[in-house]
Formats: C-alpha cells, structure tokens, sequence
C-alpha cells in the first residue's frame, strides 16, 4: 500500500491506496483557522501535527490494515504557509496561511530590493502575492522582532509534518516555488534574493524533486503514529501539482480545470517559460525536469456556494425533503435557459481575485438585468461566469505558447451535467472527464509509489492508476454565442475596477 497524507486548508486526510490506484480507506480530521485580526489568517501546526496522527491512526483501523504493508509516504499540503521553528524545532507562533491578505507593504518592498518586477521575474520567474511565503518573513521581521530572532528554522506546511515524521527539513520543488524565495528555473533556492532581502539561507529547508525520497520515519514518530518506522518519506507536493498528477497532467498538451471553492488551470510545461508580466504561476512541477503554468481563480465553486447559500434556500429544503443535492436541483432548473442567459453576466470575484486579475479588492456582479430575468437565468450565468473567469487562465496559458490539447476536468464543476457541458462549450474544446477521488491525497500517494520504486515513473504510476470516466463535446450553437460574449466578459473587470476599489473604501 502507499500512503498519501494530506495537510489542507480545513483537515488532514490520510489515503491508503493499492498498487492499482485502487482506494483502500481514507479518514480526515479537522482542525480551525484563526482570523485574529482582518486579512489574517492563522493555523497551529501543533494541530495539524495532531490530526495527522489521528487521521493515520484511523485510516489504518477503518481500512484494517496492517502497517507493516505500506511502503512509503507522500505528502502534499496546503502551499505557502509560513512555519517558523526555534533551534529545538519549537513552533514560534501560529502558521501564517496561503490566504493570509496582511503583507501587502511587504511584496511592494521585496520587489523595490529586488530591483525592480522584471528582476523579480529573472530571480523567481513569479510575480509576489501577499499569501506567498517571503512578505510573511518580512512581516515577521518588522512586527515580531522577538518571534524573529528565535528563528533557526523555516518550514512549508506539509513540510512541517515531514519534520516531525522524519526529523529532517526538506521540502520538495513544487511547494519551495511558491515561497517567492526560489529560482524556479534551475530549481534551487535564489541566494541571491535571500542575501537581498537579508533572509538568511540557512534557515530554508534542503530542497529534493517530488518523487525523489526525502527522509524515513523516525522510531519516535512511529510510536506516535503507528506508521513502521524507516519506511521511504518522498518530497510529495503542494496540493496542486498534487491534484495535477491525481488528473493525468503528466505530458505536454494535457491541462487540467479543477473546480472547488477555487478554481485552478493547471498545465504542463516542457521548457522552463516565464510568464513576463507574471499573470500566472509558473512552478516546479512535481515530475522530474518539468515545470506547470496555472491560474488560480479565488471563488469558482465558491460563487456557486454563496448562491446555494443565499438564494437557494428553496432548493436546500427541497433536496433534503428528497434526499437529493441542491446544487443538482439549481443545474436542473437552468437547463433550459439559452446559452448567454439572454444577456445576463456574472462576475465571480466574489472573494477577490486572483488570476488574471490578483486584485484583493476585486467584487461579484450580475451585470444585464432586465425583468424578464428569472432565477433560473440568473443560476446560468453563474456556472456562464465562473467558467468565463477559467477561460481567461486558459487564454493566459495559450498566449505563452503552451499547447492545450486535452483539457481534463475535476472537482465540483463536473458533478452537474449542465456544467459540465457550459464548459465544453465555453473552452471551446472536448473535455475529459476525471474522477479523482480523494483529491490531492492521490496524487501524493502516487509520488510515493515512485520513491519507492513501484512505479518506474511519475508517467508510468499515472498510465496504470488515473482513468477519463466520460468526455463531453461542445455544442457548436452554443460555443458561437459564448464567443460573442466572452469579449464583453473581459472589459467587466477593467470597467469596474475604480468603482470596486471605491466601494471597498466606503
Ligand atoms: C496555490 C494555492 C492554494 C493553496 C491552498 O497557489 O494558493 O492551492 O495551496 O489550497
């Protein structure tokens, strides 16, 4: 068996699957998030470490297995959170998390230091966002002056597990490139940005290639999580190449689309291209020598949720009356609406956005309506909007040469046939239909299987585990009408940009 564990943003999974991709058992364990102030978002690695032992624990005892069977660990997690570590490996305060908003004036000073954006863009090939990994030291540095002399150690989350399972600090290639401290090029730390901006090199962890082994499981984390101990840890991933490898993403030509509360468009990418005006991320991938373009937009799941939510209360009653979902009965009622909802858009930057626009003030709209609209036509634009918002992340993805041959969808958006076919229609394109059951887990389990030389490649474990379950073809009616208004789509943003920023300072 391999065994995927998971630190994400709301729990920690433990996934063990055969050597045919085949899931075993799973468990999960929650743990919260702390917003001590505006902006901010906070976790206790304590906590995550915790979950992890039970999760494993319990996956074990749910699957009846014996750990003697596992052959190695893979990890992935939530990405650029910032762990610091004392001189004993201490946490020195609580985790500061992807989508932590509060570095703002920090990115703006590592960007001054480093010379300027296309600097930044030669030393790290990203732009740097407030969630990424660098502002939040400085930030640490100008706040929390005692908290920042104590630091002797700096981890990712996933890693941060990796430290107590093993006793080593490493992280691997695809997580390291979202810290803004990495040279996603020639895949190792920037020395020269850490001595710029006076981060000290020592403190970042050895960096090793995703499926390579890491570190082994230490006799003590063996008697705290019944894992056996020596067993191979690999480098494992951040929770989107992880994702990524769970789809198949594993050659050029074949983009994923996966929908949850975000939305994410990840491709493949042979030869090492920065995004010059660093739009997208471009990050080590988790397959050896290869690198993945993406666009993460903030609210795609997210804005079909809020609409659940707040005016689909209706729905929510009736499905539990039937014993059914409600996000099945809102597609069921859209689906006779024209493609287009007769001129009615959304605008999903319900939480900001992030990809093309990495804009925290960004805001949601429907922008057509008339009184002939009815809630169905408003649930249409909707799905119509949050799919428009991937296409922008998969037009940013053609403009830097990146072919897309096969787009392969996963997450929330393919539960509803409605949306399902929006998509086809939108992109333009066939897309193939993934089932990727336990998410990131899977992936990393995959990774596993790798370091440990189940599988002779990352190529190789993908062929023999992932599998396209359906594939929808667009319909051309309808593809032709959302190319009339996708154009429009794309000027809502820019129209509107002053009139948001003006909201949010009222
Ligand atoms: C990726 C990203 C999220 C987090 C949390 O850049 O910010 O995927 O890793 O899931």
């Amino acid at each position: 068996m391999l065994l995927g564990i998971d630190i994400s943003t709301t729990a920690a999974k433990a996934l063990l699957i055969d050597h045919n991709g085949v899931v075993i058992t799973s468990a999960t364990m929650e743990y919260p998030s702390s917003s001590p102030k505006p902006l901010w978002s906070e976790q206790n690695p304590i906590d995550w470490w915790k979950a992890c032992c039970t999760a494993i624990q319990r996956a074990m005892q749910k699957g009846e297995c014996s750990a003697a069977d596992i052959d190695a660990v893979g990890l992935t997690g939530q990405m650029h959170g910032l762990v610091l570590l004392d001189e004993g490996g201490d946490v020195l305060r609580p985790a500061i998390l992807w989508n932590d908003q509060r570095t703002g004036r920090q990115c703006k000073l590592i960007e001054e230091r480093a010379g300027g954006f296309d600097n930044l863009i030669r030393f790290t090939g990203n732009a740097v966002l407030p969630g990424f990994t660098a502002p939040k030291i400085l930030w640490v540095r100008e706040n929390e002056p005692d908290v920042y002399r104590e630091i002797k150690h700096i981890v990712l989350p996933k890693d941060y597990i990796r430290y107590r399972l093993t006793g080593a600090f490493v992280t691997d290639v695809s997580d390291a490139s979202g810290t803004a401290l990495f040279d996603v090029s020639h895949r190792k730390f920037s020395g020269e940005l850490c001595e710029l901006l006076e981060i000290p090199s020592a403190w970042l962890p050895e960096c090793v290639e995703s499926a390579e082994v890491s570190a082994y499981i230490s006799e003590e984390s063996a008697r705290q999580t019944g894992l056996p101990p020596g067993i191979p840890v690999v480098g494992g991933a951040g929770d989107q190449a992880a994702q990524a490898i769970g789809c198949g993403i594993v050659r050029p030509g074949v983009i994923s689309v996966t929908t949850g509360t975000s939305g994410v468009v990840f491709a493949y990418v042979e030869n090492y291209t920065a995004d010059i005006k660093g739009r997208l991320h471009m990050f080590c991938h988790a397959v050896p020598d290869a690198w993945h373009a993406m666009g993460v937009m903030l609210s795609a799941g997210g804005s079909f949720q809020w609409f659940r939510n707040t005016l689909g209360t209706e729905e929510i009653e009736l499905a539990k009356q039937n014993n059914t979902d409600p996000y099945d009965i809102l597609g069921s009622k859209a689906v006779s609406i024209n493609a287009g909802a007769d001129g009615l858009l959304f605008l999903p930057y319900l939480t900001g956005e992030r990809t093309p626009h990495p804009d925290p003030y960004a805001r949601g709209g429907f922008i057509g309506l008339t009184n002939r609209h009815t809630k169905a036509h408003l649930i249409r634009a909707v799905l119509e909007g949050i799919t428009f918002g991937l296409r922008d992340s998969l037009e940013l993805i053609k403009d830097l040469g990146v072919p897309i041959e096969q787009i392969r969808i996963s997450g929330g958006g393919t539960r509803s046939s409605l949306w399902r076919q929006i998509q086809a229609d939108i992109f333009g394109q066939d897309v193939a239909v993934v089932s990727v059951p336990e998410g990131a887990a899977f992936g990393a389990a995959l990774l596993a299987g790798v370091g440990s030389r189940v599988y002779t490649s990352v190529e190789e474990a993908v062929q023999r585990t992932v599998h396209i379950t359906d594939t929808i073809v667009p319909d051309e009616a309808a593809h032709l009408q959302y190319e009339k208004l996708y154009p429009i789509y794309q000027k809502l943003y820019s129209s509107n940009k002053n009139i948001f920023r003006q909201l949010y300072e009222l």
